[in-house]
């Protein structure tokens, strides 16, 4: 696991943004996965704004997102599919009918999540997935208490977690959905690479324990301690707790210069 502490959010932007662009280099064709909520904005910006230069092109990237709530009308603005079409999709050079999310409209919900799972796995799997991280230590909507086996199926949101999103419905948090679908934490691991982003001292202790703590499916995101190219981008008050630090910001520092994400 790389440990990245930058200052900032626009330093974070840049780096997830580099890290996405080192896989789409090597493969136009690469297969994204694509976190919701305002962690990765400054991330999708960046990549549109390349876009918008020429420097990079997601023309033939396909995309699977997360995780959707369960409950919310369709085109609700607060949709996870909603919101990835405003924050990214518009923005750059995918194709929109390329970018796949669970349908959580469907009646037989089970039956979707297993339809979702074998769309990923016919499009050869995620190449680079972003990821957020919940207060509570959640990756896509692994709530404590996750298998770290789990895949793709319906879970119920925490109420530190729908107190956490209240402020996309504002500020109501009875207007945000009590179930959702959710990638499971297996088939994150599944991804080839996995891109880790938190910032702000509210996930300061969710990255300590997802870096530093056991694996335990108390803090999901410990679970990437099991995968073997995770990269972690942290601005410094997210990496406050982190007993390493100084180790982690040598280590980045002195990496060889062939050495990217
Ligand atoms: C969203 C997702 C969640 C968020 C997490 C952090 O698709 O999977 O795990 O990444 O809730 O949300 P923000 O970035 O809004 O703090």
């Amino acid at each position: 696991m790389e440990v990245v502490i930058l200052e900032d959010e626009a330093q974070v932007g840049r780096a997830g943004a580099d890290a996405i662009a080192e896989h789409v280099r090597r493969d136009p064709a690469a297969v994204l996965g694509l976190a919701t909520g305002s962690t990765p904005l400054a991330i999708y910006r960046e990549l549109a704004d390349r876009v918008g230069r020429g420097e990079l092109s997601l023309a033939r990237c396909r995309a699977f997102l997360l995780d959707e709530y369960v409950g919310l009308p369709p085109g609700h603005p607060e949709s996870y599919r909603a919101v990835i079409d405003r924050e990214f999709v518009d923005l750059v050079d995918i194709d929109p009918a390329h970018v796949l999310s669970p349908d959580c409209g469907a009646t037989d919900l089970p039956g979707a999540c297993a339809t979702y799972e074998q769309a990923i796995a016919a499009a050869g799997g995620v190449d680079v997935q972003l990821l957020g991280v919940g207060s509570d230590g959640h990756i896509a909507f692994n709530e404590p208490g996750s298998s770290l086996v789990s895949r793709t199926r319906v879970k119920t949101l925490t109420p530190q977690t729908r107190r956490d999103n209240a402020r996309f419905f504002g500020g109501d948090i009875d207007a945000v959905p009590r179930h959702c679908v959710t990638q499971g934490i297996g088939t994150i691991l599944d991804a080839r690479h996995l891109v880790l982003v938190a910032l702000g001292p509210a996930k300061a202790e969710a990255v300590h324990q997802l870096v530093e703590g056991p694996v335990s499916a108390r803090w999901p995101a410990s679970a990437l301690q099991m995968h073997a190219h995770v990269t972690v981008l942290l601005d410094e008050a997210a990496a406050d707790r982190l007993h390493l630090k100084n180790y982690y910001r040598e280590t980045y520092l002195g990496k060889l210069s062939w050495q990217g994400f």
